[in-house]
Protein backbone atom coordinates (compact mmCIF):
# COMPACT_ATOMS: atom_id res chain seq x y z
CA UNK A 1 0.00 0.00 0.00
CA UNK A 2 1.42 3.69 -0.91
CA UNK A 3 0.82 6.82 1.23
CA UNK A 4 -1.40 9.17 0.04
CA UNK A 5 -0.29 12.27 -0.23
CA UNK A 6 -1.72 14.99 2.22
CA UNK A 7 -4.38 12.86 3.92
CA UNK A 8 -4.42 11.34 7.38
CA UNK A 9 -4.18 7.56 7.06
CA UNK A 10 -7.50 6.03 8.47
CA UNK A 11 -8.43 3.28 11.19
CA UNK A 12 -11.62 2.21 10.93
CA UNK A 13 -13.21 0.54 14.55
CA UNK A 14 -15.71 -2.36 14.64
CA UNK A 15 -17.14 -2.00 18.47
CA UNK A 16 -19.65 -5.13 20.39
CA UNK A 17 -22.52 -2.64 20.90
CA UNK A 18 -22.81 -3.18 24.74
CA UNK A 19 -21.71 0.40 26.45
CA UNK A 20 -18.62 -1.38 28.40
CA UNK A 21 -17.47 -2.15 24.71
CA UNK A 22 -18.65 0.96 22.62
CA UNK A 23 -16.68 3.52 25.05
CA UNK A 24 -13.58 1.80 25.17
CA UNK A 25 -13.78 1.69 21.32
CA UNK A 26 -14.75 5.18 20.98
CA UNK A 27 -12.01 6.48 23.10
CA UNK A 28 -9.13 4.54 21.44
CA UNK A 29 -10.52 6.18 18.43
CA UNK A 30 -10.40 9.56 19.96
CA UNK A 31 -6.47 8.71 21.24
CA UNK A 32 -5.65 7.61 17.71
CA UNK A 33 -7.18 10.59 16.41
CA UNK A 34 -5.32 13.56 18.13
CA UNK A 35 -2.26 11.00 17.11
CA UNK A 36 -3.16 11.97 13.69
CA UNK A 37 -5.45 8.97 12.30
CA UNK A 38 -9.29 9.78 10.60
CA UNK A 39 -11.49 7.47 12.31
CA UNK A 40 -14.83 5.87 11.03
CA UNK A 41 -17.21 3.58 13.57
CA UNK A 42 -18.94 0.65 11.78
CA UNK A 43 -21.58 -0.01 14.40
CA UNK A 44 -24.91 -2.05 14.63
CA UNK A 45 -27.64 -0.26 14.57
CA UNK A 46 -28.98 -1.86 18.20
CA UNK A 47 -27.26 0.51 20.60
CA UNK A 48 -26.06 2.50 18.13
CA UNK A 49 -23.64 5.42 19.04
CA UNK A 50 -24.43 9.18 18.96
CA UNK A 51 -22.70 10.70 16.02
CA UNK A 52 -23.47 14.32 17.14
CA UNK A 53 -20.98 13.35 20.55
CA UNK A 54 -17.84 12.55 17.68
CA UNK A 55 -18.28 15.30 14.64
CA UNK A 56 -14.82 14.49 13.72
CA UNK A 57 -15.42 10.65 12.95
CA UNK A 58 -17.29 9.13 10.14
CA UNK A 59 -20.32 6.89 11.34
CA UNK A 60 -21.57 3.77 9.49
CA UNK A 61 -24.79 2.15 10.88
CA UNK A 62 -24.84 -1.56 9.94
CA UNK A 63 -27.81 -3.92 9.28
CA UNK A 64 -28.48 -6.05 12.22
CA UNK A 65 -32.37 -7.00 12.13
CA UNK A 66 -31.94 -7.24 16.31
CA UNK A 67 -35.19 -5.80 16.87
CA UNK A 68 -36.21 -7.22 20.24
CA UNK A 69 -32.99 -8.41 20.59
CA UNK A 70 -32.73 -8.89 24.37
CA UNK A 71 -30.55 -6.42 26.49
CA UNK A 72 -29.25 -8.51 28.91
CA UNK A 73 -25.39 -9.33 28.02
CA UNK A 74 -25.93 -13.37 29.16
CA UNK A 75 -29.37 -13.65 26.73
CA UNK A 76 -27.92 -11.24 24.32
CA UNK A 77 -25.10 -14.16 23.47
CA UNK A 78 -27.77 -15.55 21.17
CA UNK A 79 -27.63 -12.56 19.27
CA UNK A 80 -23.98 -12.85 18.53
CA UNK A 81 -24.34 -14.92 15.58
CA UNK A 82 -26.65 -12.62 14.10
CA UNK A 83 -25.05 -9.47 14.32
CA UNK A 84 -22.46 -11.27 12.56
CA UNK A 85 -24.14 -12.61 9.59
CA UNK A 86 -26.41 -9.52 8.97
CA UNK A 87 -23.50 -7.28 8.91
CA UNK A 88 -20.86 -8.82 7.32
CA UNK A 89 -22.55 -8.13 3.29
CA UNK A 90 -23.22 -4.00 3.99
CA UNK A 91 -19.63 -3.79 5.69
CA UNK A 92 -17.85 -5.31 2.53
CA UNK A 93 -19.34 -3.58 0.42
CA UNK A 94 -18.63 -0.39 2.71
CA UNK A 95 -14.57 -1.28 2.88
CA UNK A 96 -14.74 -2.17 -1.08
CA UNK A 97 -16.16 1.85 -1.57
CA UNK A 98 -13.48 3.25 1.10
CA UNK A 99 -10.83 1.03 -0.56
CA UNK A 100 -12.19 2.59 -4.27
CA UNK A 101 -12.03 6.20 -2.71
CA UNK A 102 -9.51 6.53 -0.44
CA UNK A 103 -7.82 9.23 -2.88
CA UNK A 104 -10.77 11.40 -0.64
CA UNK A 105 -11.38 9.39 2.63
CA UNK A 106 -7.49 8.49 3.54
CA UNK A 107 -5.75 5.22 3.10
CA UNK A 108 -7.27 2.56 5.02
CA UNK A 109 -4.77 1.81 7.57
CA UNK A 110 -6.37 -1.21 9.26
CA UNK A 111 -9.52 -2.09 10.76
CA UNK A 112 -9.54 -2.79 14.84
CA UNK A 113 -12.36 -4.53 15.98
CA UNK A 114 -13.87 -6.32 18.93
CA UNK A 115 -13.31 -10.21 18.33
CA UNK A 116 -16.84 -10.77 19.27
CA UNK A 117 -17.36 -9.37 15.54
CA UNK A 118 -15.95 -11.64 13.67
CA UNK A 119 -17.25 -11.03 10.54
CA UNK A 120 -14.77 -8.39 10.19
CA UNK A 121 -11.56 -11.05 9.55
CA UNK A 122 -13.53 -12.77 6.85
CA UNK A 123 -14.11 -9.28 5.04
CA UNK A 124 -10.62 -8.32 6.00
CA UNK A 125 -8.85 -11.55 4.58
CA UNK A 126 -10.69 -11.01 1.70
CA UNK A 127 -9.50 -7.89 1.05
CA UNK A 128 -5.81 -8.45 2.12
CA UNK A 129 -6.81 -5.40 4.86
CA UNK A 130 -4.87 -5.76 8.03
CA UNK A 131 -7.10 -5.83 11.38
CA UNK A 132 -5.66 -5.26 15.15
CA UNK A 133 -7.50 -6.72 17.74
CA UNK A 134 -8.89 -4.91 20.60
CA UNK A 135 -9.28 -5.81 24.30
CA UNK A 136 -11.63 -3.63 26.24
CA UNK A 137 -11.33 -5.79 29.92
CA UNK A 138 -8.27 -6.79 31.83
CA UNK A 139 -5.41 -9.39 30.26
CA UNK A 140 -6.31 -11.32 33.37
CA UNK A 141 -9.45 -11.86 32.44
CA UNK A 142 -9.10 -13.02 28.88
CA UNK A 143 -6.25 -15.61 30.68
CA UNK A 144 -8.94 -17.10 33.28
CA UNK A 145 -11.03 -17.33 30.09
CA UNK A 146 -8.09 -19.86 28.87
CA UNK A 147 -7.89 -21.47 31.99
CA UNK A 148 -12.00 -22.16 31.92
CA UNK A 149 -11.11 -24.03 27.97
CA UNK A 150 -8.38 -25.92 29.26
CA UNK A 151 -10.11 -27.58 32.17
CA UNK A 152 -13.08 -28.44 29.57
CA UNK A 153 -10.53 -29.74 27.27
CA UNK A 154 -8.78 -32.27 29.87
CA UNK A 155 -12.86 -33.06 31.31
CA UNK A 156 -12.51 -31.60 34.44
CA UNK A 157 -15.64 -29.76 34.49
CA UNK A 158 -17.77 -29.75 36.91
CA UNK A 159 -14.68 -29.53 39.68
CA UNK A 160 -15.43 -30.86 43.00
CA UNK A 161 -16.72 -28.46 45.34
CA UNK A 162 -13.99 -29.02 47.41
CA UNK A 163 -11.13 -27.54 45.08
CA UNK A 164 -12.69 -24.26 44.21
CA UNK A 165 -10.66 -22.68 47.10
CA UNK A 166 -7.74 -24.11 45.82
CA UNK A 167 -5.15 -21.59 44.02
CA UNK A 168 -5.10 -21.76 39.78
CA UNK A 169 -1.53 -23.40 39.41
CA UNK A 170 -1.39 -21.72 35.74
CA UNK A 171 -2.78 -18.44 37.28
CA UNK A 172 -2.01 -18.62 40.75
CA UNK A 173 -3.20 -15.15 42.00
CA UNK A 174 -6.70 -16.27 41.43
CA UNK A 175 -8.78 -19.38 42.89
CA UNK A 176 -11.24 -21.58 41.07
CA UNK A 177 -13.89 -20.02 42.63
CA UNK A 178 -12.79 -16.64 41.24
CA UNK A 179 -13.11 -17.83 37.44
CA UNK A 180 -15.67 -15.95 35.13
CA UNK A 181 -17.94 -18.50 35.63
CA UNK A 182 -18.87 -21.30 37.92
CA UNK A 183 -16.78 -24.57 37.38
CA UNK A 184 -18.51 -26.60 39.67
CA UNK A 185 -21.21 -27.00 37.81
CA UNK A 186 -21.61 -28.26 33.67
CA UNK A 187 -21.05 -24.56 31.68
CA UNK A 188 -23.11 -24.63 29.17
CA UNK A 189 -22.02 -24.73 25.18
CA UNK A 190 -23.60 -21.06 24.45
CA UNK A 191 -20.59 -19.36 27.01
CA UNK A 192 -17.96 -22.22 25.71
CA UNK A 193 -18.19 -21.11 22.41
CA UNK A 194 -18.79 -17.13 24.07
CA UNK A 195 -14.78 -17.95 25.30
CA UNK A 196 -13.85 -19.88 22.42
CA UNK A 197 -14.37 -16.99 19.86
CA UNK A 198 -13.66 -14.35 22.33
CA UNK A 199 -10.46 -15.65 22.83
CA UNK A 200 -9.66 -16.18 18.78
CA UNK A 201 -7.72 -13.16 17.87
CA UNK A 202 -8.26 -14.82 13.94
CA UNK A 203 -5.60 -13.07 11.49
CA UNK A 204 -4.95 -10.18 13.53
CA UNK A 205 -1.48 -8.42 13.52
CA UNK A 206 -1.67 -6.76 17.01
CA UNK A 207 -3.42 -6.46 20.16
CA UNK A 208 -4.84 -3.53 21.32
CA UNK A 209 -5.65 -3.36 25.63
CA UNK A 210 -7.21 -0.85 27.94
CA UNK A 211 -4.83 -2.00 30.31
CA UNK A 212 -1.99 -0.98 32.09
CA UNK A 213 1.57 -3.09 32.43
CA UNK A 214 1.18 -2.28 36.22
CA UNK A 215 -1.89 -3.69 37.13
CA UNK A 216 -1.49 -6.72 34.46
CA UNK A 217 2.00 -7.59 33.82
CA UNK A 218 2.39 -10.76 34.78
CA UNK A 219 -0.97 -11.82 32.59
CA UNK A 220 0.11 -9.65 29.67
CA UNK A 221 3.25 -11.24 29.73
CA UNK A 222 1.95 -14.85 29.47
CA UNK A 223 -0.49 -14.21 26.76
CA UNK A 224 2.42 -12.49 25.08
CA UNK A 225 3.73 -15.86 24.75
CA UNK A 226 0.33 -17.37 23.80
CA UNK A 227 -0.34 -15.08 20.87
CA UNK A 228 3.25 -14.56 19.39
CA UNK A 229 1.44 -10.65 17.86
CA UNK A 230 2.88 -7.68 19.41
CA UNK A 231 0.57 -6.56 22.47
CA UNK A 232 -0.42 -2.83 23.00
CA UNK A 233 -1.33 -1.86 26.52
CA UNK A 234 -2.25 1.79 26.57
CA UNK A 235 -5.11 2.20 29.11
CA UNK A 236 -6.45 3.93 30.89
CA UNK A 237 -8.25 4.87 27.49
CA UNK A 238 -10.37 7.00 29.40
CA UNK A 239 -7.10 9.06 31.02
CA UNK A 240 -5.15 8.72 27.70
CA UNK A 241 -8.41 10.52 25.66
CA UNK A 242 -9.57 13.74 25.48
CA UNK A 243 -13.49 13.90 27.17
CA UNK A 244 -16.26 13.23 26.13
CA UNK A 245 -19.42 11.61 26.71
CA UNK A 246 -20.03 7.71 25.31
CA UNK A 247 -23.26 7.53 27.30
CA UNK A 248 -26.17 5.03 25.21
CA UNK A 249 -28.05 6.70 28.24
CA UNK A 250 -28.65 10.10 28.84
CA UNK A 251 -26.93 11.30 31.81
CA UNK A 252 -28.63 12.79 35.10
CA UNK A 253 -26.52 15.97 35.99
CA UNK A 254 -28.30 17.00 38.93
CA UNK A 255 -26.11 14.09 40.47
CA UNK A 256 -23.07 16.88 40.14
CA UNK A 257 -25.00 19.61 41.76
CA UNK A 258 -26.07 17.46 44.55
CA UNK A 259 -22.42 16.21 45.47
CA UNK A 260 -21.29 19.93 45.46
CA UNK A 261 -23.56 20.10 48.68
CA UNK A 262 -21.74 17.62 50.20
CA UNK A 263 -18.81 17.17 52.45
CA UNK A 264 -15.31 15.75 51.35
CA UNK A 265 -15.11 12.28 51.18
CA UNK A 266 -18.43 11.93 52.47
CA UNK A 267 -20.44 9.82 50.11
CA UNK A 268 -20.87 6.22 48.51
CA UNK A 269 -21.50 6.22 44.85
CA UNK A 270 -23.20 3.38 44.03
CA UNK A 271 -23.96 1.83 40.01
CA UNK A 272 -23.59 -1.90 38.74
CA UNK A 273 -22.88 -0.41 35.44
CA UNK A 274 -24.50 -0.93 32.19
CA UNK A 275 -26.15 -4.73 32.22
CA UNK A 276 -25.85 -6.44 35.33
CA UNK A 277 -29.21 -7.20 36.90
CA UNK A 278 -30.83 -7.40 40.55
CA UNK A 279 -33.66 -9.08 41.54
CA UNK A 280 -36.26 -6.92 44.06
CA UNK A 281 -34.84 -8.67 47.20
CA UNK A 282 -30.88 -7.02 46.46
CA UNK A 283 -33.00 -4.11 45.95
CA UNK A 284 -34.56 -3.81 49.00
CA UNK A 285 -31.81 -5.30 50.74
CA UNK A 286 -29.16 -1.95 49.93
CA UNK A 287 -32.21 0.46 50.53
CA UNK A 288 -32.16 -0.98 54.16
CA UNK A 289 -28.45 -1.34 54.49
CA UNK A 290 -27.94 2.41 52.94
CA UNK A 291 -30.71 3.84 55.58
CA UNK A 292 -28.98 2.18 58.13
CA UNK A 293 -25.68 3.02 57.88
CA UNK A 294 -26.39 7.08 58.00
CA UNK A 295 -24.12 8.03 55.47
CA UNK A 296 -24.75 10.25 52.06
CA UNK A 297 -25.27 8.38 48.88
CA UNK A 298 -25.52 8.90 45.23
CA UNK A 299 -27.19 5.50 43.82
CA UNK A 300 -27.55 5.05 40.15
CA UNK A 301 -30.64 2.53 39.83
CA UNK A 302 -30.61 2.13 35.93
CA UNK A 303 -33.90 1.49 34.51
CA UNK A 304 -34.99 -2.24 34.32
CA UNK A 305 -31.87 -2.88 35.75
CA UNK A 306 -34.12 -4.82 38.42
CA UNK A 307 -36.24 -7.67 37.70
CA UNK A 308 -39.50 -7.45 37.51
CA UNK A 309 -39.46 -4.02 38.23
CA UNK A 310 -39.28 -0.95 35.75
CA UNK A 311 -37.43 1.74 38.04
CA UNK A 312 -37.59 2.19 41.52
CA UNK A 313 -41.19 1.26 43.16
CA UNK A 314 -40.34 -1.88 45.10
CA UNK A 315 -38.26 0.50 47.35
CA UNK A 316 -39.39 -0.43 50.65
CA UNK A 317 -42.15 2.30 52.07
CA UNK A 318 -40.68 5.32 53.18
CA UNK A 319 -37.20 4.75 52.22
CA UNK A 320 -37.30 7.84 50.10
CA UNK A 321 -38.49 9.95 53.14
CA UNK A 322 -35.80 8.35 55.53
CA UNK A 323 -33.44 9.75 53.58
CA UNK A 324 -34.38 12.44 51.94
CA UNK A 325 -31.53 14.66 53.38
CA UNK A 326 -28.40 12.38 52.51
CA UNK A 327 -29.88 10.27 49.41
CA UNK A 328 -29.66 11.00 45.65
CA UNK A 329 -31.47 8.60 43.53
CA UNK A 330 -30.69 9.05 39.72
CA UNK A 331 -31.12 6.65 36.32
CA UNK A 332 -27.88 7.33 34.98
CA UNK A 333 -24.55 9.76 36.45
CA UNK A 334 -21.65 10.87 34.08
CA UNK A 335 -19.34 8.34 36.05
CA UNK A 336 -16.29 9.57 35.23
CA UNK A 337 -16.74 13.45 36.86
CA UNK A 338 -19.22 11.61 39.88
CA UNK A 339 -15.80 9.67 40.64
CA UNK A 340 -13.27 12.41 40.37
CA UNK A 341 -15.39 14.61 42.48
CA UNK A 342 -14.35 15.34 46.31
CA UNK A 343 -17.52 14.56 47.92
CA UNK A 344 -17.04 10.66 46.64
CA UNK A 345 -15.09 8.79 49.02
CA UNK A 346 -16.05 5.08 48.25
CA UNK A 347 -17.52 3.14 45.02
CA UNK A 348 -20.01 0.02 45.36
CA UNK A 349 -19.53 -1.33 42.41
CA UNK A 350 -20.39 -4.36 40.13
CA UNK A 351 -16.48 -4.40 38.93
CA UNK A 352 -17.08 -3.64 35.40
CA UNK A 353 -13.21 -3.09 33.74
CA UNK A 354 -14.61 0.23 32.92
CA UNK A 355 -15.85 1.03 36.53
CA UNK A 356 -12.66 -0.39 37.87
CA UNK A 357 -10.11 1.51 35.82
CA UNK A 358 -12.13 4.75 36.61
CA UNK A 359 -12.43 4.44 39.77
CA UNK A 360 -8.43 3.25 40.44
CA UNK A 361 -7.54 6.92 38.67
CA UNK A 362 -9.25 8.65 41.07
CA UNK A 363 -7.93 6.78 44.23
CA UNK A 364 -11.58 5.94 45.32
CA UNK A 365 -11.51 2.74 47.10
CA UNK A 366 -14.77 0.10 46.65
CA UNK A 367 -17.31 -2.45 47.60
CA UNK A 368 -17.33 -5.11 45.17
CA UNK A 369 -20.57 -7.14 44.58
CA UNK A 370 -19.58 -8.55 41.41
CA UNK A 371 -22.37 -10.53 39.28
CA UNK A 372 -20.48 -12.57 36.42
CA UNK A 373 -17.99 -12.29 33.74
CA UNK A 374 -14.95 -10.52 34.42
CA UNK A 375 -16.45 -8.69 37.46
CA UNK A 376 -15.76 -11.91 39.32
CA UNK A 377 -11.80 -11.41 38.32
CA UNK A 378 -11.63 -7.24 38.73
CA UNK A 379 -13.03 -8.23 42.35
CA UNK A 380 -10.22 -10.94 43.36
CA UNK A 381 -7.56 -8.66 42.09
CA UNK A 382 -9.49 -5.57 43.50
CA UNK A 383 -9.54 -7.05 46.97
CA UNK A 384 -6.55 -9.26 47.06
CA UNK A 385 -3.77 -8.08 44.72
CA UNK A 386 -4.12 -4.35 44.89
CA UNK A 387 -5.76 -4.61 47.95
CA UNK A 388 -8.12 -1.26 47.09
CA UNK A 389 -11.53 -2.92 47.82
CA UNK A 390 -13.90 -5.23 50.14
CA UNK A 391 -16.15 -7.69 48.61
CA UNK A 392 -20.01 -7.91 50.12
CA UNK A 393 -20.98 -11.75 49.28
CA UNK A 394 -23.70 -12.62 46.74
CA UNK A 395 -26.91 -11.89 47.63
CA UNK A 396 -25.83 -9.31 50.58
CA UNK A 397 -28.22 -8.76 53.49
CA UNK A 398 -28.59 -5.40 54.96
CA UNK A 399 -26.39 -5.97 58.27
CA UNK A 400 -23.78 -7.06 55.59
CA UNK A 401 -23.74 -4.04 53.54
CA UNK A 402 -24.13 -1.74 56.22
CA UNK A 403 -21.11 -3.18 58.17
CA UNK A 404 -19.25 -2.90 54.71
CA UNK A 405 -20.09 0.59 53.61
CA UNK A 406 -19.09 1.55 57.43
CA UNK A 407 -15.71 -0.52 57.35
CA UNK A 408 -14.85 1.61 53.80
CA UNK A 409 -15.87 4.80 54.75
CA UNK A 410 -14.90 4.64 58.72
CA UNK A 411 -13.01 2.80 59.83
CA UNK A 412 -9.05 1.90 59.99
CA UNK A 413 -9.06 -0.96 57.32
CA UNK A 414 -11.01 1.36 54.84
CA UNK A 415 -8.66 4.36 54.96
CA UNK A 416 -5.91 2.08 54.54
CA UNK A 417 -7.39 1.29 51.64
CA UNK A 418 -8.04 5.00 50.38
CA UNK A 419 -4.07 5.10 50.91
CA UNK A 420 -3.46 2.17 48.95
CA UNK A 421 -6.18 3.93 46.41
CA UNK A 422 -4.42 7.14 46.42
CA UNK A 423 -1.10 5.69 46.04
CA UNK A 424 -2.08 3.51 42.97
CA UNK A 425 -3.94 6.47 41.50
CA UNK A 426 -0.37 8.72 41.26
CA UNK A 427 0.98 5.18 39.78
CA UNK A 428 -1.63 5.22 37.14
CA UNK A 429 -1.01 9.18 36.60
CA UNK A 430 2.69 7.82 36.43
CA UNK A 431 2.29 5.62 33.65
CA UNK A 432 0.42 7.65 30.94
CA UNK A 433 2.64 10.46 31.19
CA UNK A 434 5.93 10.61 28.59
CA UNK A 435 8.12 8.03 29.55
CA UNK A 436 5.50 5.81 31.20
CA UNK A 437 4.40 2.56 30.21
CA UNK A 438 1.35 3.33 28.28
CA UNK A 439 2.95 6.84 26.93
CA UNK A 440 5.94 4.31 25.75
CA UNK A 441 3.21 1.29 24.20
CA UNK A 442 1.11 4.32 22.40
CA UNK A 443 4.13 5.69 20.84
CA UNK A 444 4.62 2.16 19.37
CA UNK A 445 1.29 1.14 18.44
CA UNK A 446 1.01 4.96 16.33
CA UNK A 447 4.46 3.49 14.74
CA UNK A 448 3.15 0.23 13.69
CA UNK A 449 -0.19 1.24 12.47
CA UNK A 450 1.86 3.74 10.40
CA UNK A 451 4.02 0.76 8.76
CA UNK A 452 0.61 -0.59 6.81
CA UNK A 453 0.88 2.68 4.73
CA UNK A 454 3.96 1.79 3.42
C1 LIG B 1 -19.56 -4.86 30.60
C2 LIG B 1 -19.13 -5.86 31.65
O1 LIG B 1 -20.08 -6.03 32.66
C3 LIG B 1 -17.83 -5.46 32.19
O2 LIG B 1 -17.50 -6.30 33.27
C4 LIG B 1 -16.83 -5.56 31.05
O3 LIG B 1 -15.53 -5.30 31.50
C5 LIG B 1 -17.25 -4.62 29.94
O4 LIG B 1 -18.58 -4.89 29.56
P1 LIG B 1 -20.58 -2.86 32.19
O5 LIG B 1 -21.27 -3.87 33.01
O6 LIG B 1 -21.41 -1.81 31.65
O7 LIG B 1 -19.68 -3.51 31.04
O8 LIG B 1 -19.47 -2.25 33.21
P2 LIG B 1 -18.24 -1.30 33.01
O9 LIG B 1 -17.16 -1.95 32.25
O10 LIG B 1 -17.90 -0.82 34.36
O11 LIG B 1 -18.77 -0.09 32.13
C6 LIG B 1 -19.79 0.77 32.54
C7 LIG B 1 -19.55 2.14 31.93
O12 LIG B 1 -20.75 2.89 32.08
C8 LIG B 1 -18.43 2.91 32.62
O13 LIG B 1 -17.62 3.53 31.66
C9 LIG B 1 -19.17 3.95 33.44
O14 LIG B 1 -18.50 5.19 33.57
C10 LIG B 1 -20.45 4.14 32.67
N1 LIG B 1 -21.55 4.54 33.56
C11 LIG B 1 -22.10 3.66 34.43
C12 LIG B 1 -22.01 5.83 33.47
O15 LIG B 1 -21.50 6.64 32.69
N2 LIG B 1 -23.05 6.19 34.28
C13 LIG B 1 -23.62 5.35 35.15
O16 LIG B 1 -24.57 5.77 35.84
C14 LIG B 1 -23.15 4.02 35.24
Amino acid sequence: MGTIEGRKPRVVLVPFPYQGHITPMLQLGAILNSRGFSITVAHTEFHSPNPSEHPEFIFLPLPDNLSGCETSYINSLNGISAMNTNSLARFHDFMVEMLEMQEQHGQVACIVYDTLMHFVDEVATRLELPTVALRPNSAAYLRSQHVISQLQADNLIPLPESQLQDAIPTHHLLRFKDLPFPVNAEIPNILLDFFTSYANIRSSSAIIWNTVDMLDHESLTKLQQHYKVPIFPIGPFHKMAPIFNTSLITEDTNSISWLDKQAPNSVIYISIGSIAIMDKKELIEMAWGLANCNQPFLWVVRPSSVSGSEWIECLPEGFEEMTRERGCIVKWAPQKKVLAHPAVGGFWSHSGWNSTLESMCEGVPMICRPYFSDQVVNTRYLTHVWKVALQLENNPERRGIEKAIRTLMGDKEGKEMRQRALKMKQELELSIRRGGSSWNSLENLVEFIMSFTQ
